[in-house]
């Protein structure tokens, strides 16, 4: 299968530490999927070094324009962190590895064409990486976005705040829409996914799942239940959004 996975910066760089075991762990499921002869478009998110640098800018009084091209070039940084490892780890096991970071999704077609794995980071000001991973995806028709993110799924409300949320096993497109204009009236908004990324998912119709990235072996039993379409398991360690 084709697909696209992004890896939140939440879940690589939670805080600014030398903690590699994650990002370790993460590329060696990549190549093992890759072995298995899936082909992996991977969006490496921002996290805590992105927020970091944002601040300063925000003291300093710059721009969002300024703040996003600074969050892109930290997302650039960890993909090309992934990129070198994963090339490292995957050396004579029979795939191919990019190690050019993906500046656009027309470059991601080009270097998909060779490889069974790249690397992206952010593309373009004013959006996030999530929209990366849903331009990608429409533009190498994939089987699925997976989204590894720091929750186990879409809840009604943020539920590292309210007690009571609800977790969604599955949801529309046009739901989480919905979610997401409530919730960006709100200060502190519960952000998982942007805008843009709802449009491009809704006119592609590509699935995609939103799971916890925590453990980054919720990714190969999510591969698995995709492959064996066993939707049922996939909506019990993730939720699935769909048109
Ligand atoms: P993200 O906010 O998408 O990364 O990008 P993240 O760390 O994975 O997010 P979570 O918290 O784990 O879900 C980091 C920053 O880079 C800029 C934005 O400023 C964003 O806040 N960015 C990223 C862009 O401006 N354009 C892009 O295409 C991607």
């Amino acid at each position: 299968m084709l697909f696209v996975l992004k890896i939140g910066g939440s879940i690589l760089f939670p805080a600014i530490e030398e903690n590699t075991k994650i990002l370790k762990d993460f590329c060696k499921i990549i190549v093992d999927l890759a072995k298995k002869g899936h082909k992996i478009a991977v969006v490496a998110g921002g996290g805590a070094p992105a927020r970091f640098y944002i601040r300063i800018l925000e003291n300093l009084g710059l721009s969002s324009f300024e703040s996003d091209i600074i969050g892109i070039n930290i997302t650039k940084i960890h993909a090309q962190l992934m990129a070198y490892y994963t090339k490292k780890i995957a050396l004579n096991q029979g795939i191919h590895v990019s190690d050019h970071v993906c500046e656009n999704a027309l470059e991601v077609l080009r270097e998909l064409k060779n490889n069974d794995i790249c690397f992206s980071g952010g593309f373009y000001p004013g959006q996030s990486t999530v929209a990366v991973a849903s331009i990608i995806a429409e533009a190498i028709n994939a089987d699925a976005i997976l989204l590894a993110t720091n929750v186990d799924g879409v809840y009604d409300k943020d539920p590292k705040i309210h007690s009571d949320a609800k977790k969604f096993a599955k949801i529309t497109v046009v739901d989480m829409r919905k979610i997401l204009v409530e919730q960006s009236a709100k200060a502190g908004m519960y952000k998982l996914i942007d805008f843009v990324a709802i449009k491009i998912m809704e006119r592609s119709g590509i699935p995609a799942v939103i799971f916890d990235g925590r453990n980054p072996f919720n990714l190969c039993s999510i591969v698995e239940h995709l492959v064996n379409r066993d939707m049922e398991k996939l909506t019990e360690i993730g939720t699935l959004i769909m048109s």
